[in-house]
């Protein structure tokens, strides 16, 4: 019998207490590409020095190509051999000159790692170790190089070439090509090396930096997209000003370019110089784009950007110290983005985001800390734990330290490894420096997976007058990791006076760093209510004592926004969870909390949609000891049909004085209706009104922008009549040859609460427009597919089968976004032994199928083994 892990040749693991400083290292390299899709010819020189006294020989990665020829020092050499793809070349003197010669077809390059075709251009993606499918090359990022490239190419296919840095000269051949050279100043590494060629134009525009710097800003797409530039545009200008003000952070170099790109792995990559996106990332205009796609080209604009500082000019030792560069990019893409609208409604949106990706994530077979200790591949530690825990984590540190003492700390480090690799310990030692405080014991948030867990349980003695809080910590064992040490946890609390509404004191921080600890509080008039971790000053899970009429008293006349709406989820989620497991839940309390955010005339309207939205039916599920998709989705339908029926008034009220908004505006106020206009249609629809269905389909037909239109349809989709088909063949139409908002027409059926969603997703995958060779289509629907619960969970595991079936495919195309997909597959612990089983059963069909990629191997054995 074939034992198939035996067979499987084990692949290498990667560990963090490994690190070794680099054998050489290349101060120089000149590349120069002679660009053809099919054939590209790629001559390397590099530079090398000695770092290491005892290297016999010089190790450069590489991804498969194979060598025409090498040369050391002008002279070639055979003495070269592969060792799991990388050149090694015996070396004997402190420095040489090595030059390679390979040739690479970027058309076959269905990975989109290296150098690749998309829609008829040639562009690269090198982080993580996308480099060496380019050159031989020591693809580590703490070897930092200065780049010379030269490219030649048809000059009709490849009008415009870009690389990183600035353009130093260019010209034409006579055989119809053309050439051009750029060269950064700034020693990079690999990770940061791109290069464009193609049929593109430039919405061009210039920033002047505080000291007086010219940038000449462009960003580059095809023709009949340049209309929907303007809003990435002024995103990237305000970004450059606010980094300017907020960090002291200005841009170095002349040039400043973002390149538009169909086909891509993740949101978009900072290139020096030459950012590359994913053009769901840049295109937008009110016709194809909704409100939140328009609030992601600014966050995503801003965070490639912010890199320029954060990851580029501080760049990461090596991929264990990841969020150094993408926890605090996040951080500050997350204020950046806070800053330019409701802060309030900003945060409850990433604590949301977080919940929903993070939290499963540290809570299954996959968590690991912010700073991981052994990967196979590292495309799998892009995760949410990495960016968005590790965004939390600089967060409370800021917290910790307030604004005047976090920037000291963040200008000390800016400093002191400007131009250098760094580690994730270098930042917080900065920060204990800069902020004059010692952060030994909150280190264990680098260290510890996991969410911990506090219990608050709050008691009145109205007789002395004083209340007691007591309050307790527990981080749950992880999977290498069973107990482990209290860590620091910032807590901001408050208490409120459950008759008055009043605050009772001032907001405290409470650093929580041991097992549990009391805190007395006097001159306590009446009864009082807890709030507590207002605006989620720690990525943790709070349990209380407090009842419905606690959480919503709370939800009315709390003063922190955020914890206004934390209160009102909770009361939502213990009476959806009620309901669920013995059957009855406090509708009333709800219904009543929801009217009463509905009449507060001081409420911003964007504020109240987040608000009197129910959570998520997978947040439900992680509440639960053995998720129940079925009796989560009536729970959670039939509150809310009873807050449609009993409200329908206000949500008409509240829908009509909405749309009574004048034409299109991309503004905070304007969004904040389109919010609630969209949330209010639901909840109309949800009434079961007869006229509900005439009333999405009117805004569907009139709507001026994608966002009601696209609110519209998703009501429309969830409902039972047959406008739902009309509206989507009239969608289909209009947007057929744009693929963003075919990619909305994918996910929208995707997502939808619908009894026939499996079996509508498995016709779509055989539709025309379905293919896997585009990630972004592959997300749309498999991705959307495997996060919609009840569908994803269907009980006889058809679900679960067409996504494995899925993911096997897209292994053999682009084994990085396929492993991407693994972790709803991956929960099977917090199912029935039924649904288990047949999760682990898919898991154990991808693992065995011959040629399985390294990426899926590794997400696939932890989710089983986990
Ligand atoms: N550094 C990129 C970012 O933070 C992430 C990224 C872009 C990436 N392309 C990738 C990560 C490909 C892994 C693989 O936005
Ligand atoms: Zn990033």
């Amino acid at each position: 019998m074939l034992d198939v892990n035996a067979a499987l040749a084990q692949p290498h693991v990667t560990r963090r207490d490994a690190y070794r400083a680099p054998d050489w290292l290349v101060p120089q390299i000149d590349l120069d590409f002679d660009l053809d899709p099919a054939a590209t010819r790629v001559r390397a020189r590099l530079q090398v020095v000695r770092n290491e006294a005892d290297a016999s020989a010089i190790r450069l990665d590489g991804g498969g190509q194979s060598p025409v020829s090498v040369t050391v020092d002008g002279v070639a050499r055979s003495d070269w051999s592969i060792d799991d793809g990388a050149l090694i070349i015996p070396l004997a003197g402190d420095a040489h000159l090595i030059e390679t010669d390979v040739t690479i077809a970027p058309e076959r390059n269905t990975q989109l790692m290296g150098l690749y075709a998309s829609g008829g251009l040639l562009c690269t993606q090198c982080e993580a170790e996308g480099f060496r499918r380019i050159t031989f090359f020591p693809d580590r990022p703490d070897v930092l190089s200065r780049y010379f490239v030269r490219m030649t190419a048809d000059k009709e296919r490849y009008p415009v070439l870009l690389a990183n840095g600035d353009p130093i000269d260019s010209g034409d051949l006579p055989d119809g090509r053309h050439w051009a050279e750029w060269r950064d100043p700034f020693p990079k590494p690999s990770y940061l090396f791109a290069m464009v060629a193609g049929d593109l134009v430039a919405n061009r525009a210039s920033f002047t930096t505080r000291s007086g710097r010219q940038v000449a800003l462009g960003i580059w797409v095809r023709a009949s997209d340049l209309a929907k530039t303007g809003h990435a545009l002024a995103a990237l200008q305000t970004a450059m000003k606010w980094d300017e003000d907020v960090y002291g952070r200005e841009y170095d170099l002349d040039v400043f370019n973002i390149v538009a790109v169909d086909d891509f792995n993740f949101g978009a990559m900072e290139n020096k110089g030459l950012n590359i996106f994913n053009s769901r990332y840049i295109l937008a205009d009110p016709d194809t784009a909704t409100d939140y796609d328009f609030d992601g080209v600014s966050a995503v604009v801003a965070h490639e950007y912010f890199h320029n500082w954060s990851g580029n000019r501080v760049t990461c030792r090596d991929w264990f110290q990841l969020s150094l560069k993408e926890g605090f990019t996040v951080f500050r893409d997350q204020s950046f983005s806070a800053d330019q609208g409701s802060a309030a409604v900003k945060r409850i949106e990433d604590v949301r985001a977080l919940r929903a990706a993070q939290f499963p994530e540290d809570a299954g077979p996959l968590a690991h800390p912010v700073r991981p200790e052994s990967y196979i591949e590292i495309s799998n530690f892009y995760t949410a734990t990495i960016y968005n825990k590790g965004a939390e984590v600089i967060r409370m540190m800021a917290t910790m330290l307030g604004a005047e003492r976090f920037r000291a700390g963040t200008d000390l480090y800016f400093d002191r490894f400007d131009g250098t690799a760094a580690t994730c310990e270098d930042f917080v030692a900065c920060m204990e420096e800069g902020g004059a405080v010692d952060f030994a014991q909150f280190r264990h948030w680098y260290s510890q997976a996991g969410t911990p867990r506090v219990t608050a349980t709050l008691r009145h003695d109205a007789a002395a007058g004083t209340a007691l809080l007591k309050l307790s910590q527990m981080v749950p064992p992880t999977p290498d990791q069973s107990s482990k040490p209290a860590m620091v946890l910032p807590l901001r609390l408050k208490l409120f006076g459950s008759d008055t509404g009043r605050p009772m004191g001032d907001e405290q921080l409470v650093l929580l760093d041991s097992p549990s600890a009391d805190i007395m509080f006097d001159k306590v008039t009446e009864p009082p209510l807890l709030s507590i971790n207002r605006q989620f000053s720690a990525p943790v899970i709070v349990e209380t004592n407090r009842s419905p009429a606690d959480l919503a008293r709370l939800s009315a006349c709390d003063d922190d926004p955020f914890a206004r709406y934390e209160a009102m989820q909770q009361l939502m989620l213990d009476t959806i969870v009620a309901s669920v497991t013995h059957g009855r839940g406090d509708h009333a309390a709800v219904i009543a909390a929801i009217a009463e955010t509905l009449d507060d005339p001081a409420l911003d309207p964007a504020f109240v949609a987040e608000a009197v939205l129910l959570p998520a039916d997978s947040f439900i599920g992680d509440q639960l000891a053995v998720v129940d998709p079925e009796a989560i989705f009536r729970a959670r339908d039939a509150l809310r049909r009873e807050i449609g029926r009993t409200l329908e008034t206000k949500w008409r009220a509240a829908y009509a004085q909405a749309a009574a908004l004048g034409p299109f505006e991309y503004s905070p106020v304007a969004k904040g209706h389109r919010r609630l206009k969209s949330v209010s249609l639901g909840y109309i629809a949800a009434s079961g009104a007869g006229d509900a269905d005439s009333i999405a389909f009117a805004q569907f037909e009139a709507a001026d922008n994608m966002t009601d239109r696209q609110g519209a349809l998703t009501t429309l989709v969830n409902g039972q009549s047959n406008t739902r088909v009309a509206a989507l063949d009239i969608f289909y139409n209009r947007y057929s040859d744009n693929p963003l908002v075919l990619d909305k027409w994918f996910s929208t059926q995707a997502l939808a609460s619908r009894e026939d969603t499996p079996t509508i997703v498995f016709d779509l995958a055989h539709h025309r427009d379905f293919t896997l060779a585009n990630p972004n289509r592959a997300r749309a629907l498999v991705g959307a597919f495997s996060v919609n619960q009840r569908a994803f969970h269907a009980a006889d595991g058809r679900g679960y089968r067409f996504v494995a079936d899925q993911l096997i495919a897209l292994d053999k195309l682009n084994p990085q976004t396929a492993a991407k997909l693994v972790p709803p597959l991956g929960r099977w612990k917090r199912f029935n032994p039924e649904r288990a089983a047949l999760m682990r059963a898919e898991l154990e069909r991808i693992l065995a199928v011959p040629g399985v990629s390294r990426d899926m191997f590794e997400q696939a054995s932890r989710s089983l083994t986990g």
